[in-house]
């Protein structure tokens, strides 16, 4: 049966907006397709900054890994082995200084993979991991979510993109610190409950 991985970042945890309509969209989803849910919470801040060495090492076929580089490249091995497994992916994230939270840009950095989740052809990357459908599940504080300043979901639709899961919707409570904040997050919840409905 197909996984359905939920990524989450905010730092508030479970009381954040994002997490608010993202928990019920990725459960909802679930519970109709009959996924099997898989959390990754990257708020942790546990996953490792992306360094020379460790990105060698991720690059390296398991078979020809010294011990050390195995020991390395196996966060990365796990993200992967995730993504791979999950028809669904639903990521819950708060927009940070108009960019993703440095959580997600480090699992990002962690499973794009050449070789494995893309690869180099001579007519450019190609996306590995096609066949998936994403769903973006966003909070701002102000900035509204597909304005040339919202580097989140525009960088994240992309990344997704050059991964080749290119079916990806997006459901946003942006500028929720500004007025008709009630209003932005009960619309996100609705479109959530049209979406698993
Ligand atoms: C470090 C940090 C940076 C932020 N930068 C932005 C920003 O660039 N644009 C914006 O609209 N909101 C920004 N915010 C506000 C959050 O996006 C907003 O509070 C959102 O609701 C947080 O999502 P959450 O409730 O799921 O935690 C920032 C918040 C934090 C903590």
């Amino acid at each position: 049966m197909a996984n359905l991985l939920y990524i989450t970042t905010s730092i508030n945890g479970a009381s954040g907006v994002s997490r608010g309509f993202g928990d019920t969209l990725a459960h909802g989803l679930a519970a109709k397709t009959g996924a099997t849910l898989v959390a990754r919470d990257l708020a942790a801040n546990d996953l490792p900054l992306i360094s020379a060495e460790r990105f060698a090492a991720n690059l390296t076929p398991a078979a020809d890994r010294t011990p050390q580089q195995a020991e390395l490249a196996a966060v990365a091995d796990t993200l992967i082995a995730e993504l791979q497994a999950a028809e669904t992916i639903v990521i819950a994230s708060p927009i940070y200084n108009f960019g993703p939270p440095a959580s997600l840009k480090a699992w990002a950095d962690l499973v794009a993979r050449a070789g494995t989740t893309f690869r180099y052809t001579a007519s450019g990357p190609e996306g590995l991991m096609k066949g998936k459908r994403a769903y973006l599940a966003i909070a701002s504080g102000g900035t509204p979510v597909g304005a040339d300043f919202d580097f989140m979901s525009r960088w994240l639709t992309f990344f997704l993109g050059f991964l080749g899961i290119t079916d990806v919707t997006i459901i946003a409570a942006d500028g929720i610190m500004g007025e008709g904040a009630e209003e932005k997050i009960a619309a996100a919840h609705a479109k959530v409950a049209e979406l698993i409905g």
